[in-house]
C-alpha cells in the first residue's frame, strides 16, 4: 500500500455530487471540499444570490459547479434539479442531504404549521430527494452513496426549545439506517455525518446568550465546532476509503454527547 493509493481512493474526480442547502454554513463548506477534491458539484438552494457566492469561491480555484434552485419541500423542483445537473454532468452519483432549519420554540408555544416546516425540510426533503437520487441509479444499475447531515440532537435534548428538530433529526438518524438496508443491494451506500454546534447562521444567535456561552462550557473540548472540523467525516463517507461502511452515523461534535 502506498501514499499515493490512499489519496487516490479519495480522489472524486469525474464523480459528480449534488449538496442541498449549499448556499451558506455546513452546505457551502461540504461544496467547496468535494469540489476541491475533484468532484463537480450541483449547489442546491433557494437563494439564488448565496448560491452565486458559493458557486463564485468555487470558481475562484476553477471547481466545477452549477447552481440549482430546489426547495427541498417541493417534488418538482427537486426532479427538476437532478435533471439539471444531469443535462450537465451526466449521472449524480453523490447526495449530501444539508438542507435544514430550526423553529427554536417551546413545545407549548410550537404551532403545528411550525412543526411541519421543520419536519417537512429536514426529514420529508431528505426521503424525497434520496429516493429521487436512487431511483436515477437503480435504472441504470450504478453505484451512489448517500450522506445525510443529522445531528447531536437526534439522540440528547437540546435545551428547552428544540423539540421538533431533535424529533426530525432523530428520524433521519433511523431513516439513514432503514435506506441503507433497503439500498445495499443496489450497492448504494447510506450514511450520515451528526455534529455537534458548528457556528453557522443556524445558531448564531443562540451563542451570543449568556445561555448560549453557558452550553459552550458543557461541551468536553469547551469550544464551538468549525465547518472545516467536519471535512474528514464528508471525505470518508464520500470516497472509496468508505466503500465498507453503510448504515453508520458519525458523530463529530467535541465530545458534547458523552459530556
Ligand atoms: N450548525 C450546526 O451546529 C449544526 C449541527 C448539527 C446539524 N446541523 C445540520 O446541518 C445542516 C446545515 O446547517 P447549517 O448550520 O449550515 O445551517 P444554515 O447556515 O442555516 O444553512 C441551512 C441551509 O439549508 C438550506 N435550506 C433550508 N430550507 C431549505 C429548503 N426548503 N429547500 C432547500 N434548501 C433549504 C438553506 O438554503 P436556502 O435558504 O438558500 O434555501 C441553507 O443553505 C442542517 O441540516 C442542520 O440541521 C447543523
Amino acid at each position: 500500500m502506498t501514499n499515493s493509493s490512499i489519496l487516490e481512493k479519495l480522489n472524486l474526480k469525474n464523480k459528480t455530487a449534488l449538496v442541498t442547502g449549499a448556499s451558506r454554513g455546513l452546505g457551502r463548506r461540504f461544496s467547496t471540499v468535494l469540489s476541491k477534491m475533484g468532484a463537480n458539484v450541483v449547489l442546491a438552494a433557494r437563494n439564488k444570490d448565496k448560491l452565486k457566492e458559493t458557486e463564485q469561491i468555487i470558481k475562484n480555484f476553477n471547481g466545477e459547479c452549477i447552481t440549482v434552485d430546489i426547495d427541498v419541500n417541493s417534488e418538482e423542483s427537486i426532479s427538476r434539479a437532478f435533471e439539471k445537473g444531469e443535462n450537465k454532468y451526466g449521472e449524480i452519483s453523490i447526495l449530501i442531504n444539508n438542507a435544514g432549519i430550526a423553529v427554536s420554540k417551546s413545545s407549548l408555544k410550537t404551532s403545528i404549521e411550525d412543526w411541519d416546516n421543520v419536519i417537512n425540510t429536514n426529514l420529508r426533503g431528505v426521503f424525497a430527494c434520496s429516493k429521487v437520487f436512487a431511483n436515477n441509479l437503480v435504472k441504470q444499475k450504478k453505484p451512489g452513496k448517500i450522506v445525510n447531515i443529522s445531528s447531536i440532537a437526534a439522540e440528547i435534548v437540546l435545551g428547552n426549545y428544540l423539540s421538533s428538530y431533535c424529533a426530525s433529526k432523530a428520524a433521519v438518524s433511523h431513516l439513514t439506517r432503514t435506506m441503507a438496508f433497503e439500498y445495499a443491494k443496489y450497492n448504494i451506500q447510506v450514511n450520515a455525518i451528526a455534529p455537534g454546534y458548528i457556528l453557522t447562521d443556524l445558531n448564531k444567535n443562540f451563542f451570543e446568550t449568556d445561555e448560549g456561552k453557558e452550553m459552550i462550557k458543557t461541551i468536553p473540548q469547551k469550544r464551538l465546532g468549525k465547518p472545516e472540523e467536519l471535512d474528514g467525516a464528508l471525505l470518508l463517507l464520500c470516497s472509496e476509503l468508505g466503500s465498507f461502511m453503510t448504515g453508520s452515523i458519525i458523530r463529530v461534535d467535541g465530545g458534547h454527547v458523552i459530556g
